[in-house]
Formats: structure tokens, C-alpha cells, sequence
């Protein structure tokens, strides 16, 4: 078994489509220690609970500084032996003692064909650009905001009469069976 972490800080749909794809048996070799967030009242919280999962809440605002912070994140990901971090929806950029404990293994999923439309409110930036099509990437992580190597991205229509809610239904949808996907291929 791969012990993974997730990291999430909001809705959790992601998290919970990976952890739907492991109770149907599509991830055998998979298992998820616990999730990670960094917000008190963030959804992705309910969804743990339906999976009995434990919860890690950890609020940068409690810490002297994002190194003390990510110290203790580190505490428990080395009490739970994780092998692998995956971000799903985690909006604070990985610090550098994190990222030199998981070097090369800490994933992240992305609302756009990276390079394009990094950073915030990636699906707005799709949107106002005129663009016909867009997509989610997963990648690798690094120092950067969405700037680690590209593993696999799908690609999905932009219509003309679409809002941001319409394409990040569309989008989510493709999010939810290509993250497991790569996690399958990747981390199995
Ligand atoms: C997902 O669409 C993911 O690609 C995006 O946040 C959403 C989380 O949704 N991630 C980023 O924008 C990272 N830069 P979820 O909480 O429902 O899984």
C-alpha cells in the first residue's frame, strides 16, 4: 500500500472523487492517511466524515510564520509515513521544507491547459479570453505557482453562452476521473 495525503481547501470534490474511486476498489494499491486543510469551515471537512477519514486542520493564521506552519504539517505527515502529497484544491503555495521532504512527489490538478491561466480563478481568465477550449492539468509541484511539469491534461469545450458555473461543472467533471487516473498510473 502507497500512503498518500490529501490537501484541500475548499468543496473537497476532488478529494472525494478519489476517495469514491478507492471504496469502488479502483485504486488498490492506495491508501489515504488522512486529509489536510487549512480551512476550519471548508466542505471537504463533511466529506471526510463520510469516509470516517481523519482531518488534519491547520490555519496559517495560528503560526508565527508558513515555515512553523508547514512544520507541523510535516510532524504529521512523517507520523503517518506519507509517501505521496496530492493537492486538490489547496490554495496555498507548497513551502520549500515541504517540498524537500516530497521532492518529485507532490502532485496537483489544475482548472486550465497549463501554461495557460496560471494562479487564481483560472476558469474566469479562460472565459475572458475568447477561448474555445480549455481543460485541467495535473502536475507535478514545485517553488512556482502552477509551474511543476505537466504529467496529462484533458481538454473541454468553452460554448458561447457559458458562465463560470456552466464550464466549471464541465471542468470538474473531467477533474474527477483524471486525477484518479494519473494517481493510478503515477503513484501506483
Ligand atoms: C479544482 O477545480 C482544482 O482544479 C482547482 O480548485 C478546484 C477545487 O475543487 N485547483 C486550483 O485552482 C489550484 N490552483 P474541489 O474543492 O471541488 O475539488
Amino acid at each position: 500500500m502507497t500512503k498518500i495525503a490529501i490537501f484541500a481547501s475548499g468543496s473537497g470534490s476532488n478529494f472525494e472523487s478519489i476517495m469514491s474511486k478507492i471504496k469502488q476498489g479502483e485504486l488498490p494499491n492506495i491508501e489515504v492517511t488522512s486529509l489536510y486543510t487549512d480551512q476550519v469551515n471548508a466542505y471537504c471537512i463533511e466529506r471526510a466524515r463520510k469516509y470516517h477519514l481523519d482531518v488534519h486542520i491547520n490555519e496559517l493564521k495560528n503560526f508565527d510564520s508558513k515555515a512553523d506552519y508547514e512544520r507541523k504539517i510535516i510532524e504529521w505527515l512523517t507520523s503517518e509515513k506519507v509517501e505521496w502529497i496530492v493537492l486538490a484544491g489547496y490554495m496555498k503555495l507548497i513551502g520549500e521544507n515541504i517540498l524537500r521532504a516530497y521532492d518529485k512527489r507532490i502532485l496537483n490538478i489544475h482548472p486550465s491547459l497549463l501554461p495557460k491561466y496560471k494562479g487564481k480563478d483560472a476558469i474566469g481568465q479562460a472565459l475572458a479570453s475568447g477561448d474555445t477550449i480549455t481543460g485541467s492539468t495535473v502536475h507535478y509541484v514545485d517553488s512556482g505557482m502552477d509551474t511543476g511539469e505537466i504529467i496529462e491534461q484533458r481538454q473541454c469545450d468553452i460554448y458561447p453562452d457559458d458562465n463560470k458555473s456552466d464550464l466549471e461543472e464541465r471542468i470538474k467533471a473531467i477533474e474527477h476521473e483524471l486525477y484518479p487516473e494519473v494517481i493510478s498510473k503515477i503513484i501506483q
